[in-house]
């Protein structure tokens, strides 16, 4: 029998299947504070989560239905014979949410043992069903989109590995329990617990910058390409490790702030004067609390005495508008999203003057890692070889240029899957059929 995941939704959490509530008897308020955040209920199983759904979609002709039976959860969907495309008609029952629906909600579903999203997506702000992002005009249903251990890593907790044949295909249930709970920053507690506090969890606040940064940095960093690090699975992470020694993050150099993408928060605070000028002492709880974000009343006022942590010269928050005590308003733009559609971000880029306009995300160009990490020729080629398979002919002709001096450099492992798979699908679209079949 596959292990059943707890409802993670604030509120009557049962004990079973939260970990986090091993923590309670000791640190009951930023329990009770904490597991009303939208991460402590990033993801849980579908039937708390459920959100009924009338759905047509005009691009593709399919309609879709979320519906509760008997305390199961369903998406329908189905395109009548009338219609110019295939017809369709068919459901999977939907297992898991994703999403705490603070911005926006998809489901999971299982079929014979591998995974995927929903293809259509509940949208807070708009308060309405619509497609998965990147495929709101698309004409088919995309009914296989593989959800893989990277993307639980971030939403849940307790992934599995997957197995050996594909990144979307788990021997039991894909995660343990639903939701961020505590072990997720602040690694395993077992025996700190058992000591009833007397052996210390790990001192976030005293690890060096890069280890103490890596701890939010491990579900908010994205850039606009990752590489995994040779022979690294990003599911060994824990905090407390360096998250460059698992993966690298490259941007485009001559990209004006963090793309609009989500996940960006870091790229752009490393592109603003606070952080370049402050260095190491800026990190995310600067301003943020990692246990609970303020309520709506209390936001001006936390995040101004954020900010006049460090801007302290004499006389300026008097004399700076006073007119207007939220900060962020003029120093910190609220741009639509790229990637979480109908969304808007706070762009991370604090600057004198900002624009609402949404960014621009650069797609071809010259990268550079996020954080100023040194990238080795496989990385980097790797990298472009990603920006090639979306399209940068320049791209292509770098990662192959990289990619096979790395082949031919000292130490370059026989074994690295990754490098060859690309060198040979490179080399195919370069003409040189035969190099390629070797890789
Ligand atoms: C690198 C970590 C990471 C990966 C990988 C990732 N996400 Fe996210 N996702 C986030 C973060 C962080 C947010 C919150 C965005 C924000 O507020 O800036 C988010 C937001 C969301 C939301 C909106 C939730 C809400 O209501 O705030 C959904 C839905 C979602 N992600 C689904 C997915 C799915 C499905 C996948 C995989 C196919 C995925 N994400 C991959 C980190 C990640
Ligand atoms: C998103 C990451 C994150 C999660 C999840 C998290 N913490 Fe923390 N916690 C931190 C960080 C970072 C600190 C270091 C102090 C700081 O910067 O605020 C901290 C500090 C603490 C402290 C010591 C300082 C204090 O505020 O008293 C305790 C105790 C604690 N956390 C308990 C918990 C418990 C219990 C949970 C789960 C209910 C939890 N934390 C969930 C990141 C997290
Ligand atoms: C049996 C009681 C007990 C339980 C259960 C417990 N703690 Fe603690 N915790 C303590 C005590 C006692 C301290 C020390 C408080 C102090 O020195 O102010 C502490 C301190 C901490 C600190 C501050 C750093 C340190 O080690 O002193 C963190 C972080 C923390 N606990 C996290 C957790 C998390 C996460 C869990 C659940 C996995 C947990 N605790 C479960 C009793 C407990
Ligand atoms: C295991 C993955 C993970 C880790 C570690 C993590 N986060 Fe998150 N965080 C998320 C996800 C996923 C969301 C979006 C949750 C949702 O809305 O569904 C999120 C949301 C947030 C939000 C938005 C909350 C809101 O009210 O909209 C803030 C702020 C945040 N995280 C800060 C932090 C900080 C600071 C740290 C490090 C101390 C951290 N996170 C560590 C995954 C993580
Ligand atoms: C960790 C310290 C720190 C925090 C927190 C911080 N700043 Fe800064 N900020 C700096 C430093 C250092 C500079 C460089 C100029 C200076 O010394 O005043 C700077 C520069 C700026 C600039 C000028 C930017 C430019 O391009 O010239 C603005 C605007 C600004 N900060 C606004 C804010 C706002 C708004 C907040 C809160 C949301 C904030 N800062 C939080 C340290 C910080
Ligand atoms: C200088 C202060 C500052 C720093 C440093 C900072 N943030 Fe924020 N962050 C904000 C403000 C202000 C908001 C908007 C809050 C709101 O409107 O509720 C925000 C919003 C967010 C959100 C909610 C989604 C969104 O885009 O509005 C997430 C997630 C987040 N920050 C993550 C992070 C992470 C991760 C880091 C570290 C890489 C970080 N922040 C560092 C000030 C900061
Ligand atoms: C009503 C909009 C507004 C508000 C609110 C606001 N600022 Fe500014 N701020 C500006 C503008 C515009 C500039 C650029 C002035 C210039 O170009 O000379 C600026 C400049 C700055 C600078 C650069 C140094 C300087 O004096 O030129 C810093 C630092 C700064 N603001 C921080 C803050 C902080 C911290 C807060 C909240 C306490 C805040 N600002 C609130 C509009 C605002």
């Amino acid at each position: 029998m596959l292990r059943p995941v707890e409802p993670v939704i604030a509120g009557d959490r049962a004990a079973v299947g939260d970990p986090s509530a091993a923590c309670a008897p000791c640190h009951r308020a930023i329990y009770e504070r904490y597991r009303r955040t939208p991460m402590a209920n990033a993801s849980g199983s579908a039937v708390d989560g459920f959100i009924p759904a009338d759905f047509a979609h005009a691009a593709s002709g399919v309609d879709y239905r979320i519906f509760e039976d008997a305390g199961q959860v369903w998406l329908s969907y189905e395109r009548s014979a009338t219609s110019p495309d295939r017809a369709l008609k068919g459901q999977r029952e939907l297992r898991y949410f994703i999403g705490s629906g603070k911005r926006g909600r998809t489901y999971l579903f299982e079929q014979h043992g591998y995974w995927f999203e929903s293809p259509i997506n509940w949208y807070a702000k708009k308060q309405l069903w619509d497609m998965a992002p990147n495929h709101l005009s698309a004409h088919e249903m995309p009914l296989t989109m593989p959800v893989d251990p990277g993307c639980l890593n971030c939403h849940a907790s307790g992934v599995a590995r997957s197995l050996p044949d594909a990144r979307n295909h788990y021997a039991a249930e894909p995660f343990a329990s639903g939701g961020i709970q505590c072990a997720s920053c602040h690694g395993d507690g077992k025996k700190h617990i058992a000591s009833e506090g007397k052996i210390k969890m790990l001192d976030i606040d005293a690890l060096e910058p890069v280890r103490r940064d890596s701890v939010c940095l491990n579900c908010h960093l994205e850039g606009q390409v990752a590489v995994m690090r040779e022979g690294k699975e990003i599911e060994d992470f824990v905090p407390g490790d360096t998250l460059f020694d698992y993966t690298l993050f490259f941007v485009h150099k001559q990209e004006s702030g963090s793309g609009g993408r989500a996940t960006s928060q870091w790229e752009a605070l490393f592109r603003s004067e606070c952080k370049r000028k402050s260095g190491d002492k800026m990190t995310c709880t600067t301003c943020h609390d990692p246990h609970g974000s303020p309520p709506a009343e209390e936001k001006v006022a936390f995040y101004r005495q954020r900010c006049l942590q460090c801007h302290t010269s004499a006389g300026f928050a008097e004399k700076h508008h006073p007119e207007n005590r939220d900060c962020t308003t003029c120093h910190m733009a609220r741009p639509p999203s790229n990637d979480i559609a109908h969304e808007q971000v706070t762009d991370h880029w604090i600057k004198k003057r900002i624009s609402e306009a949404r960014l621009p995300e650069a797609t071809t160009g010259e990268l550079e890692t996020v954080g100023g990490i040194r990238a080795s020729d496989r990385e980097l080629g790797l990298a472009y070889a990603q920006m090639a398979a979306r399209g940068d002919r320049t791209a292509g002709t770098r990662a192959l240029e990289l990619l096979s001096r790395a082949e031919h450099s000292e130490g370059s492992a026989t074994g690295d899957h990754d490098l060859h798979a690309e060198l040979g699908f490179l080399e195919q679209v370069d003409g040189q059929t035969e190099r390629a079949a070797a890789e």
